[in-house]
């Protein structure tokens, strides 16, 4: 973690107390409203859920003191990633996304997007620079990208964007403000789909957007209050609450990875194995320069799509499940998903878990599919 994160870290759980009258509660209160008292004049107070709520204040003055940005929360990643593109782009405009990130913000251009007469293409993150960014209003990169973990250098992105026209948007979801500072790059928005490790506990789904543009924010607000995609402000509670412990999951979970990617590289069973944190990733070098941490997320092969399923389900200590970022380890086979990789192509989620129990429980599955293997020879 950077020297600027830790005070960040530091003072995130007592951003409430400056304005404690005695006997409030130190916790967060949940405010469930849609109607506010409204006397008079009708500024500068909540008055109505569609517009503003106490709890998303909160959880949007903790992630803007993590993003040192302004943030403007979402009821998901994808109603994040939504209201960028709708507050920020016209017809006639054309963007550029990553050909190997999430597949619906591809989905989302595709269908609702290019029906409008805004185009789009499609780079792979490893060689977003090459081309350049002529004629693109917008350039969103996602940086590993989900799931090959492919890295683009968001700094270089970001000055060739703004040297062409273009505003850069990185979808951090894989990161968090722990584990990568896009706006410290250079990049004019994020977007999280706070649904996953900023949560952290896959109970709610939830997103949002910074920025440390006054115009860009206050589209995107203008955006989430004429189209309604608010959320509810009880997600945005136990968001809030997920907060106050990111930075001791997040350190917990990217430890562990550094030490199963390693484990994993060496076991006979796995192939192709992908983590930026190896020095013998690809990506190695420039996530050295770019994160803090390397991130929790780890993609391998096995050798097909039954040992891909066998191991997941056999494995003690992994949920099969679509997602990431929770306290329990995760791990789910992306072909199923419709992700252009091998079918036994593995992308696994390290968790909270003590991480010599759960590397314990990841060989015990994967020494079972190598014994089975010796067994068939
Ligand atoms: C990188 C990335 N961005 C955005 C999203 C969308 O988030 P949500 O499911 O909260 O809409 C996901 C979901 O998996 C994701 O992995």
């Amino acid at each position: 973690m950077s020297e600027t994160a830790k005070p960040r870290a530091a003072t995130l759980a007592h951003l409430r107390s400056g304005d404690l009258a005695k006997g409030d509660p130190i916790p967060l209160p949940l405010t469930m409203a849609s109607i506010f008292h409204s006397p008079g004049d009708a500024t500068g107070f909540d008055q109505y859920g569609r517009f503003s709520n106490p709890t998303w204040h909160a959880v949007e003055h903790a992630l803007g003191h993590l993003e040192d940005a302004q943030c403007v929360a979402f009821p998901s990643g994808m109603a994040a990633i939504s209201a960028t593109f709708f507050a920020l782009v016209k017809s006639g405009d054309r963007i550029l996304l990553p050909s190997d990130g999430y597949h619906t913000t591809r989905a989302l251009a595709e269908r609702f997007l290019k029906p409008l007469g805004i185009a789009y293409d499609v780079r792979p993150t490893s060689s977003m620079l090459d081309g350049g960014f002529a004629g693109y209003r917008l350039v969103f990169v996602e940086t590993p990208s989900n799931p090959r973990l492919d890295i683009c250098d968001i700094a270089a992105v970001a000055k060739t964007a703004h040297e062409q026209g273009a505003l850069l948007i990185v979808d951090n979801t894989t990161m968090t403000p722990f584990g990568q500072r896009p706006l410290d790059l250079g990049a004019d928005i994020v977007v999280s789909a706070d649904t996953k490790a900023i949560n952290g506990h896959s109970d709610v789904l939830f997103g949002h957007v910074a920025s440390r543009d006054p115009d860009i924010i206050a589209k995107v607000r203008d955006w989430r209050e004429t189209a309604g995609g608010i959320p509810g402000p009880f997600e945005a509670w136990l968001v809030h609450r997920g907060l106050e412990t990111l930075e001791v999951r997040y350190d917990r979970m990217c430890s562990s990875a550094e030490t199963i990617a390693r484990r994993l590289k060496g076991h006979r069973a796995v192939s192709g194995l992908r983590f930026p944190g190896l020095e013998s990733d690809p990506s190695h070098n420039l996530a050295r320069a770019q994160m803090e941490r390397f991130g929790f997320l780890i993609s391998f092969e096995l050798a097909s799509e039954e040992k891909a399923e066998d191991f997941i389900n056999n494995c003690a200590l992994i949920e099969s499940a679509t997602s990431f970022g929770g306290v329990h380890t995760s791990a789910e086979r992306r072909s199923k998903r419709g992700d252009a990789v091998p079918p036994g192509f593995v992308r696994l989620a390290v968790g909270c878990e003590p991480v010599e129990e759960l590397w314990q429980a990841i060989e015990a599955s994967l020494d079972g599919l190598a014994a089975e293997r010796l067994g068939a020879l």
